[in-house]
């Protein structure tokens, strides 16, 4: 009984071959539908600009933003394809009231830590500024840009449909910041593809695997036909939202219970099956069913399972591949009692499941993703990855590997996988490079 329920559970959850090759071809044709203004899943938001030449030099200011970590960093660029050196770095917080309150209170907070920032270490020069912020966002050019919509945890009022740079502007001279000059906006895709080109030449795709999910890809510019103003450029990085992609996706009851229950029922689909955020949702949902079919807890619901949000995904990879040491720990604190040697079984098959699927999804899209890379080599292409998904879940890297040399045989031979990180910070750096050098 016990093993046919989990059985079940793993039916459902695994992403065989040919699924994951209706996935792959149909990004692609999403992606050509995007590039052309046609109806499609994917926004393919342009960013115009093209990736880095590794030629960049000076000193940068970079803001991220994307999380409730907000960081503010100064960014060397030395060129000749060298490594860029963070000069300095601060890392602040912000409030669960300033990511969902009034959106002026944001853009005042990031101001405020901005002028501490250049304060503490005494920056007075005149600074040009790259901005990553890591939500949709449709760029009007490379320095300002509407927001679509906002994603994960974000929901501060008045924004959607606003000018972000604008925003932000009014907000540094509110705090009286006068020497920061905010000249580009990019997503944080686009930042990591960025901060690996710059040293780099191959790399065509940028990925997070974190908190959110999302791809940029760098296309060749006569690919994208729906318009994108005077730009010259050959090629041009574009921010996928690979995270609403919505077609082939093999949904279970328990994805549909998820998108229910969540904020932004019927968006977001495929980031729901792959990030980080929504892992230990998708877990606790699957246990939750364990436990009301008797096979877990002896059917009472412990009282991290009852909210949606304590369960995390730190305490899937322990329980998934921690030592029997830390599984028992972990279950000490959970659930004020060690696990019998079947419930950790159950608790770490689950876990299992559910990241694996998110892996072979993954990997479709990024196979997908890859038909359209405008290459420079036709041997090799590098996929520019950050993320704590992709950096820290146990085994992630290596399924999402194997997943694509499954999909493309052979031929991914030549793919590599780059851990790029904290490259949505340096990335803005280096956007701002680029367009200081245009
Ligand atoms: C956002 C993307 C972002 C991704 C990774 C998603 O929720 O929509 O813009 O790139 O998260 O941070």
């Amino acid at each position: 009984m016990k093993t046919s329920l989990i059985d079940t559970l793993a039916r459902e959850f695994e992403i065989s071959p040919s699924r994951m090759r209706s996935i792959q071809r149909a990004v692609t044709a999403e992606i050509d539908a995007g590039l052309a203004g046609r109806k499609s899943s994917l926004a393919m938001l342009p960013s115009f600009c093209d990736a880095a030449s590794g030629r960049e030099k000076g000193f940068y200011l970079a803001l991220d933003l994307g999380g409730t970590n907000f960081r503010v960093m100064l960014v060397k660029l030395s060129g000749a394809g060298t490594v860029p050196t963070v000069v300095a770095e601060a890392k602040y917080r912000l409030t669960p009231g300033q990511i969902t309150g009034p959106g002026d209170a944001l853009f005042d907070a990031i101001a405020a830590y901005v002028r501490k920032f250049l304060k503490d270490h005494a920056f007075t020069r005149p600074y040009a500024l790259g901005y990553t912020f890591s939500f949709p966002v449709k760029l009007l050019g490379i320095d300002e840009g509407i927001l679509i919509k906002w994603t994960k945890d974000f929901s501060a009022s008045g924004v959607v449909g606003r000018k972000i740079v604008t925003l932000q502007r009014q907000a540094l001279k509110r705090k009286g910041v006068g020497n920061v000059d905010i000249v580009a906006l990019a997503n944080d895709t686009v930042g990591t593809l960025q901060a690996r080109a710059a040293t780099d030449p191959y790399c065509g795709l940028g990925v997070i695997l974190g908190t959110g999910f999302n791809i940029a890809v760098r296309v060749a510019s006569k690919r994208i036909t729906k318009g994108v103003g005077g730009y010259a450029g050959t090629g041009m990085i574009i921010n996928m939202e690979a995270g609403g992609f919505s077609k082939s996706l093999p949904s279970t009851r328990h994805d549909r219970r998820l998108d229910r229950e969540s904020g932004n029922s019927g968006q977001q689909l495929a980031e729901k099956m792959i990030s980080g955020k929504y892992l230990p949702q998708l877990a606790r949902l699957l246990i939750l069913d364990l436990i009301k079919k008797d096979h877990l807890f002896a059917g009472q619901v412990p009282a991290v399972f009852a909210d949606t949000a304590r369960f995390a995904g730190e305490h899937m990879a322990i329980l998934q591949a921690g030592s029997s040491e830390a599984a028992q720990a972990l279950a000490r604190e959970l659930f004020g009692r060690n696990l019998t040697p079947s419930e950790r079984r159950l608790l770490a098959r689950v876990c299992q499941l559910v990241s694996r699927r998110s892996a072979r999804i993954a990997a479709a899209l990024i196979a997908g993703s890859l038909k359209r890379v405008e290459r420079r080599s036709k041997q090799r292409v590098t996929v520019a990855v950050d993320g704590s998904l992709f950096a820290k879940y146990p085994g992630y890297s290596r399924l999402l590997a194997t997943a694509i040399q499954e999909l493309d045989g052979p031929a991914s031979k030549g793919v590599r996988l780059q851990l790029t990180q904290d490259g949505s910070g340096i990335g803005a750096a280096v956007i701002a490079a680029v367009v200081a050098s245009e």
